[in-house]
């Protein structure tokens, strides 16, 4: 059982996750969030589940996690300046916070890998899947889904990237209460330096993609790509170095040859 008292001592941000919604099962904690009810209108609202009968993963994927084993969650953001000005490295930000809490608590050295995957010794320990409601031409709200593996251990099905949790990396049972605590603090500290220096933002993501300068296969819905890992650019598309030219890709899975 996920100890709320314990999470909120660690706690230390002023917005984000100061209104929790601590619900024991959802069909999706994004599908709840982006639903534009009367209790989910704050600005870093964070709704975490125990269990999601109906986790969504990227590019139209199911998210499996074990209940009361891992961390799924889902935070709000509504400022309207933000959304506007700083959608394009939200996930950037999102990603970030993760692997920066991993390393801070656990020593464990992490790398991303894009848009938004995070991974441990090249198996996935964590992704995130961010959703959005626009009205007319202007995002109204934005949901940040995060899918951290913690203490499950087996993972039955088949997967494109290996997967691997806390406790499997560590040999030890991980506390999920300060665990999401460090989450929410970190993510509140980047979103905030992310106002104001959008390059630091893409500069640290930049230095923790081991695979920029590799040869990449880039898979998106109708079509495979090969060539170099280029760069990211400053909207976060993969800059992609064929043969004959330079194209930039904005959706897809990477995979290093
Ligand atoms: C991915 O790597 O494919 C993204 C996974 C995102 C999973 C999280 S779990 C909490 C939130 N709610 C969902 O339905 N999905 C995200």
């Amino acid at each position: 059982m996920f100890d709320l008292e314990k999470f909120d001592l660690k706690l230390n941000t002023d917005v984000i996750g100061r209104n929790f919604i601590y619900a024991g099962e959802v069909p999706s904690t994004n599908t709840e969030l982006l639903n534009e009810s009367k209790f989910y209108k704050k600005h870093g609202t964070v709704l975490f589940a125990e269990k999601q009968t109906a986790g969504k993963g990227r590019r139209n994927k199911v998210w499996y996690s074990d209940a009361q084993l891992n961390l799924t969650l889902s935070i709000l953001i509504t400022e309207s300046k933000y959304l506007q000005k700083r959608m394009n490295i939200v996930n950037f930000v999102a990603s970030l916070a993760l692997a920066t809490s991993i390393e801070n608590l656990y020593q464990l050295r992490t790398e991303l890998k894009w848009p938004n995957d995070i991974l441990i010794d090249g198996k996935k320990v964590a992704g995130i899947l961010i959703e959005s409601i626009s009205k007319g031409s202007k995002i109204s709200r934005l949901v940040i889904g995060m899918g951290l593996n913690v203490n499950q251990i087996s993972f039955q099905r088949k997967f494109t990237t290996e997967p691997t949790s806390l406790k499997k990396e560590l040999e030890h049972p991980v506390e999920r209460e300060k665990t999401l605590a460090e989450i929410l603090n970190t993510f509140e500290e980047i979103l905030n330096t992310s106002k104001k220096f959008p390059d630091k933002i893409l500069e640290d993501w930049k230095a923790k993609c081991r695979m920029i300068g590799e040869r990449i296969t880039v898979v998106s819905d109708d079509e495979t790509k090969h060539g170099i890992f280029n760069d990211i650019d400053k909207n976060g598309f993969l800059v992609l170095r064929t043969d004959d030219k330079i194209e930039t890709i904005h959706i897809g899975e990477v995979s290093v040859l």
